[in-house]
């Protein structure tokens, strides 16, 4: 049985790799984005906690997240400071939703990405070029600016660095010559003055794609929940308050879940002290945890992660739009979710702390039925329509 597995899989690698070597470059299409006359407001985009990513930026948080973080004698770790501006985002959104950045034009950013979905799409792997299926499921995209630690094995820091790297992708998009793609985007009627528009210069280039690609992810900001508007985190427009339920489920939220899914961002404390961290030397490398951690999903894993079964803690905002969960898109529902953290959790030799019990045994999280629901009810106020129907996210080629 193993074997015949074994040998389809080995089959079907030979099978795609010799497709993919006669595969003809197809014609551009001739499609062509609808964009306001004047670009949208990107700079004024709002983070939770009062900041907009222009004064994010310009204070060199960069991927520093909100607890800026500092390196063992004080100063600001800046490694790469992403500046965006109006017209390299929208140069940016017009790439993102492009199926011409794929190798045979089937495929965008946005297939797998998608905004109603808070950038995901509905499917534990998701289809890439010609079909191929990813190894993980599509991530949400939110606030990745306020993010140090980017996929789900954390294995990236730097917004601009992730762009291009689908792109370049077999699986994800194909295109696998940079200098290919940027013939293609030169030979059509918007991509030149576009580029002007951006960088004062319609030559394209790899740095200049890959940094509009990041100015355009790093502008997508969620900051208008329900919770933002109880919280008063979005700092505009009315404020709300939560429901006996959703009240309760905070509460629980905070005793069990906020230890990892932490701050306005619902992500790891992975500043130099914090629990998932560098415990206190970030810029060692050794220590540095990479806000991830191992939650048990199995006795062994087939896909390790960041190592040890460690993965990204996610961001749960907008988490009622992003099933399925966890970084196999493994569960369905939030309900199945929460029953792995009460009765599903294994006793991985590497399991987090919190989860370890006396004996190698597990300590499992303790929620009663009605409270499960009272926890959903507080994670759907994490929902922010605004972000999933903002125009300046949406896909220009669509309207
Ligand atoms: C075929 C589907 C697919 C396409 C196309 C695709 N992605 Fe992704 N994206 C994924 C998957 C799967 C992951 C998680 C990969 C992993 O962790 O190994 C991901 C992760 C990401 C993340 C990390 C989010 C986080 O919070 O850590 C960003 C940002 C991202 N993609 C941006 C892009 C951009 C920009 C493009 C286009 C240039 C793109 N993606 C194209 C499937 C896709
Ligand atoms: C010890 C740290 C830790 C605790 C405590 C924790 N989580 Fe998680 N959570 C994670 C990690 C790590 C993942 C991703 C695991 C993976 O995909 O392999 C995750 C994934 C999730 C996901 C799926 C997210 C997605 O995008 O697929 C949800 C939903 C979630 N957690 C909710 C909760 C809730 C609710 C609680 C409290 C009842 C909780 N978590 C407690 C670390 C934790």
């Amino acid at each position: 049985m193993k074997k015949s597995i074994l040998f389809l899989t080995v089959v079907s690698a030979v099978a795609l790799y010799s497709c993919t070597r006669s595969i003809q470059v197809a014609n551009t299409s001739n499609e062509i984005p609808k964009l306001p006359t004047t670009p949208f407001n990107y700079i004024e985009g709002k983070l939770p906690g009062g900041q907009t990513i222009k004064s994010f930026s310009e204070n060199n948080f960069n991927n520093g997240g909100f607890g800026i973080s500092f390196d063992m004698n004080g100063n600001p770790v800046n490694t790469n400071s992403l500046k965006v501006t109006n017209e390299g985002a929208s140069l940016g959104r017009v790439l993102f939703y492009d199926k011409k950045l794929s190798l045979n034009n089937t495929i965008s950013c946005g297939t797998c990405h998608q905004q109603d979905k808070a950038f995901t799409d509905g499917l534990a792997l998701s289809k890439g070029f010609e079909g191929r299926i990813t190894s993980r499921s599509t991530m949400a995209i939110m606030n990745p600016i306020a993010q140090r630690n980017l996929f789900w094995d954390s294995r990236s820091s730097n917004l601009e660095d992730l762009a291009l790297r689908p792109v370049t992708n077999h699986i994800e998009m194909g295109m696998d010559n940079m200098d290919r793609l940027i013939t293609k985007l030169a030979n059509t009627s918007y991509y030149p003055d576009l580029f002007k528009k951006a960088f004062g210069t319609s030559t394209i280039s790899a740095k200049n794609i890959s940094s509009a690609l990041s100015q355009f992810v790093g502008s997508i900001t969620t900051a208008d929940s329900k919770f933002d508007r109880v919280e008063g985190s979005q700092m505009q427009g009315p404020s709300a308050s939560f429901s006996e339920l959703e009240a309760i489920g905070q509460n629980l939220f905070q005793q069990n879940c906020a230890s990892c899914h932490a701050g306005l961002n619902f992500i790891a404390d992975d500043s130099p002290t914090g629990a998932y961290g560098g415990g206190g030397d970030f810029n060692a490398g050794t220590t540095n945890k990479k806000g991830a951690t191992n939650i048990g999903l199995d006795f062994v894993y087939a896909d390790n992660g960041l190592g040890n079964g460690n993965f990204k803690i996610p961001s749960l905002r907008n988490i009622a739009v992003t099933s399925p969960y966890m970084h196999d898109g493994r569960f369905k529902t939030l309900e199945e979710v929460l029953n792995h953290y009460t009765n599903g959790i294994k006793p991985h030799a590497k399991l987090d702390v919190k989860f370890k019990g006396a004996n190698s045994s597990v300590k499992p999280i303790i929620l009663s039925d009605i409270e499960k629901k009272a926890v959903i009810a507080f994670l759907n106020t994490l929902t922010d329509q605004t972000m999933l129907k903002d125009p300046k996210f949406s896909d220009p080629f669509q309207n």
